[in-house]
């Protein structure tokens, strides 16, 4: 039982800059993130919050829940959210990082990220894709 996680602008997916960010819409993402849950087994809960107290409040919880694993693109929060990053430190459930852009190849503010070295790993710019093999990851886990 995988949580899926996207954080601020996210929602934007499909209107916000396309060239980089691509032109399907969270909606699409999610549905697409629930399929490959099928695909493998799994089931997928899927949340996205503009709000960073509520993407804590998701990761605390996440464990008293039952999932097994959390999937998560906290958007420009990785860039400087302690308070996030905190979030991921303070609960034991494996966390991947994803982002959908390759964020070493954008500007230098995205190059840090302060929430990836508390997650099991990072995968940036591979697309949706990213999702896809972050899931396969926690599946393999469980095993
Ligand atoms: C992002 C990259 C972040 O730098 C940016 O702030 C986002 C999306 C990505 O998925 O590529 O909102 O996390």
């Amino acid at each position: 039982m995988l949580l899926i996680l996207n954080g601020p602008n996210l929602n934007l997916l499909g209107k916000r800059e396309p060239g980089i960010y691509g032109s399907g819409t969270l909606e699409d993402l999610e549905r697409q993130c629930e399929e490959w849950g099928a695909e493998l087994g799994l089931s997928v809960t899927c949340h996205q919050s503009n709000f960073e107290g509520q993407l804590l409040e998701w990761v605390q919880q996440a464990e008293g829940q039952g999932f097994t694993g959390i999937v998560m693109n906290p958007g420009a929060l990785t860039h400087y959210s302690y308070a996030l990053r905190d979030a991921v430190a303070g609960q034991t459930l494996p966390v991947v990082e994803v982002h959908i852009s390759n964020v070493d190849a954008r500007e230098e503010f995205r190059h840090r990220s302060v929430t990836a070295a508390v997650c099991r790993g990072k995968i940036s710019g591979l697309g949706w894709a990213g999702y896809r093999f972050a899931m396969e990851y926690l599946n393999d886990l469980q095993a």
